[in-house]
Order: C-alpha cells, then sequence, then structure tokens
C-alpha cells in the first residue's frame, strides 16, 4: 500500500517535473512540500513505526532539497552560458556591420564625387565609371550579408541547441535523482535506515 502510493507520488511528480522546465525550481520544493504532509498525515508509512518515518523523512528531505537546489544552479547556469554567447555574437555581428555600412558609404561617395563635375560629359563619364565598378561591389556585398545573416542565424540556432541540451540535462539529472531518493524513501519505511547511511548522518 504504502510502496503503491509513493510510486504513484513519484511517478506524477517526476512526469509533471518534465513537463514544466521553467516553473520546475518552485516545483521541486512543492514537491517536498507534498511529501512533507503525507509523512507527517502516516499515508506514506502507515503501516511502519512512526519513529522510522520521522527518522527516513529526516534523512531523506534535506537529500531532496539539495537535488533541487543543485538542479537549479545547472539550470541558470545554461541560461547564463547561452545568453552570455548570443551577447558576444551579437557584438561580433555589430562590429561586422560597421564593414557593410562603410562599404556603402564608400559605393556611394563613388557616385557623389561626380556631384561636382561641372561639365555634363564628365559628370556622365563620372557616372558611369561609378556604376561599372560598383556594380561588382553591390554583388560581393549581397552576397556577403547573405552569408553574415546565415552565419549569424546558424551561430543564434547553435547556441539554443546548446541550452536545451543543457537544461535537458539539468532536468534528466533532476528526474533521476528524484526518483533514486524516492525509491530510497520508500525502502527505508519498510526497513528503516541503511547501516551505513545512519552511520554516515551521526
Ligand atoms: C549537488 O551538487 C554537488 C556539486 O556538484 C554534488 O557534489 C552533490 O553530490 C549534489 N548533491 C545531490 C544530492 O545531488
Ligand atoms: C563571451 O565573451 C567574454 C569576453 O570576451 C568571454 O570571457 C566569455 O567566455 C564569452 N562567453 C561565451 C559563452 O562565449
Ligand atoms: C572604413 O573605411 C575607412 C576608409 O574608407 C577605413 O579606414 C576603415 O578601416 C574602415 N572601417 C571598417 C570597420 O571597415
Ligand atoms: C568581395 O568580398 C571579399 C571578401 O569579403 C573581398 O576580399 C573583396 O575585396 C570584395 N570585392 C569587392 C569588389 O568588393
Amino acid at each position: 500500500m504504502q510502496t503503491a502510493t509513493s510510486t504513484i507520488l513519484s511517478l506524477a511528480l517526476i512526469s509533471a517535473a518534465v513537463a514544466v522546465p521553467v516553473a520546475s525550481i518552485a516545483k521541486a520544493r512543492a514537491d517536498n512540500g507534498i511529501l512533507n504532509l503525507l509523512a507527517q498525515s502516516n499515508l506514506l508509512g502507515s503501516s511502519a513505526d512512526p519513529d522510522i518515518t520521522a527518522e527516513c523523512f529526516n534523512h531523506f528531505s534535506p537529500i531532496l532539497n539539495q537535488i533541487s537546489t543543485n538542479f537549479s544552479v545547472q539550470y541558470e547556469q545554461c541560461v547564463t552560458v547561452a545568453s552570455q554567447a548570443a551577447a558576444n555574437l551579437s557584438a561580433k555581428a555589430a562590429q561586422n556591420r560597421v564593414a557593410f555600412v562603410n562599404e556603402t558609404s564608400a559605393i556611394c561617395s563613388a557616385f557623389t564625387s561626380c556631384h561636382s563635375d561641372t561639365a555634363n560629359l564628365d559628370f556622365f563619364n563620372c557616372y558611369a565609371t561609378a556604376a561599372s565598378t560598383d556594380i561588382n561591389e553591390i554583388y560581393n556585398l549581397s552576397t556577403d550579408a547573405s552569408n553574415a545573416a546565415i552565419s549569424l542565424k546558424g551561430g543564434l540556432q547553435q547556441i539554443k541547441d546548446t541550452e536545451d541540451i543543457c537544461t535537458n540535462t539539468a532536468q534528466s539529472t533532476y528526474t533521476e535523482k528524484t526518483s533514486e531518493t524516492f525509491k530510497e524513501l520508500n525502502e527505508c519505511f519498510v526497513n528503516g535506515l541503511p547501516t551505513a547511511s545512519t552511520i554516515a548522518i551521526n
């Protein structure tokens, strides 16, 4: 009865944790709150010695809290690294952008320099020369700008993918450790604390 109850409880908590990553930190604390209530109301340890129930709970509650804390630290690290990487990439793109603006200024000034030609013939010849020179630069600019856009988009996607892998890892570590701890807690309710653990905490 008690094993079935807490197995169902564990599974419910774990699936909720997987589904709602952002709220997981608060949720993990809430999980422990639920566990606390259940332990206190003797639902989990209904057939066990109340002293054993309390002993198990006192032993495993800090472990569960530590797992939650570790998860939140790990998760925030994933987000921080990703936003730093995105900021760095944006800074590089902004530098790159200056070179593009520079290049179009040069293209424009090739034409505006013709405006000082007073003779109409000189003016037309100047425009013709500027246009044939600049056409290559404009094609080049088009290629370079497309490549810059593709590379920036790819870079941001890669950062996002890395962040997702990182948060998924944090999530599954949390789930595995919580699940493992619930299993140990179940065993504790039945058999009491393992001798090794008792020695370790005393
Ligand atoms: C929490 O993280 C620390 C440092 O990474 C680790 O040594 C410890 O075992 C973790 N605790 C739990 C309960 O997962
Ligand atoms: C971002 O740039 C700073 C300064 O150049 C560097 O120290 C940091 O490691 C970079 N972070 C990432 C995630 O690329
Ligand atoms: C912009 O152009 C000027 C000359 O036209 C050059 O000296 C400068 O290095 C260029 N800057 C960049 C960022 O390309
Ligand atoms: C085209 O772009 C390449 C690489 O950015 C550069 O080396 C080359 O000088 C450019 N050509 C023109 C015509 O602007």
